[in-house]
């Protein structure tokens, strides 16, 4: 199966036609995925793809074991009650209810990655990546946006590189509660060790060895040895030149794309400004390596 792939924007991402995940995909296809996954700096877009859950999850594990597949760890038990209730490798997003009623069982999380953050950071192995499949999207609205870490590390000054070049940073599931969950959504035990972790602040790639920031708004509590004030002063500015718009793509999805996004070198954001339009999206996530 012959494969195309398109730039969607200079800075990061690439859109594949002529691909059919549904099909059996042999080891070396896979790999073309991967690269130009790669070489598309993180972000691949699938177009038209109609999958089952079993055949999304299956693909998704061609590239490394996932949260919540046996035997592995599972995301997190605050986001349980929005994982597929038969396949908990699914997490799925939604501002919509099981039947229909306002009040009902949330299909998924409404709202869910409202805020700058790369997937599960604040765990020791944090994600690699993040392939969401675009199940029912609104007509206008609920786009991702992504950000490019390694152009934005590219892009710092020396004595910038310099100096955060030795940082690490703490990540604690802690920071996302306190602003992303209604309290009695968040189950205690995720405050505990399991999410929390410390993280170099520039990550080398294991597969692309390229640098790249590695410090999101949404998880990244503070700077290990610094004080919360001198914590703020370094990574406020490093926040805002990430997210430049210069480093940014933002996606609109189209019904059946599968998007593909590297955590490890990207942060993403996805907009919440379609109201009740409905829009269902389920997500695998990959468990990566230990930032080095
Ligand atoms: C997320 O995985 O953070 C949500 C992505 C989205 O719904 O666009």
């Amino acid at each position: 199966m012959g494969f195309t792939v398109n730039p969607i924007s200079p800075v990061l991402g690439a859109e594949v036609t002529g691909l059919d995940l549904a099909e059996p995909l042999g080891d070396n296809l896979i790999g073309d995925i991967r690269q130009s996954w790669l070489e598309a700096g993180g972000l691949l877009v699938i177009r038209d793809q109609t999958l089952s859950t079993e055949q999304h999850i299956e693909f998704s594990s061609r590239f490394g074991p996932l949260f919540g597949a046996p035997n592995e760890t599972p995301l997190q038990d605050t986001v349980s009650r929005y994982l597929h209730p038969d396949h908990p490798e699914i997490y799925r997003v939604s501002n919509q209810t099981e039947n229909g009623e306002p009040q009902g069982t949330p299909k998924g999380r409404a709202g869910a990655g409202t805020y700058w953050h790369s997937d599960v950071s604040f765990k020791p192995r944090p994600a690699a990546a993040s392939i969401l499949h675009a199940i029912e999207v609104p007509a206008s609205g609920g786009d991702t946006l992504f950000c490019n870490l390694a152009a934005a590390y590219d892009a710092l000054s020396d004595a910038m590189k310099e100096m955060i070049g030795t940082l690490s940073a703490h990540h604690d599931f802690a920071q996302t509660a306190a602003t992303q969950f209604a309290k009695p959504i968040v189950v205690e035990d995720d405050l505990k060790g399991a999410n929390r972790a410390v993280h170099p602040v520039v990550r080398t790639h294991g597969e692309t060895g390229r640098k790249s920031l590695f410090i999101n708004p949404g998880m990244t509590a503070g700077l290990e040895n610094f004080d919360a004030d001198e914590s703020a002063a370094i990574l406020g500015p490093l926040f805002r030149h990430a997210t430049k718009a210069e480093f940014c793509y933002r996606h609109r999805y189209a019904q059946g794309d599968v998007v593909m996004w590297d955590n490890r070198s990207l942060m993403h954001y996805a907009v919440d400004d379609y109201g009740d339009q409905p829009r269902y999206m389920e997500r695998t996530t990959n468990i990566g390596e230990v930032p080095v």
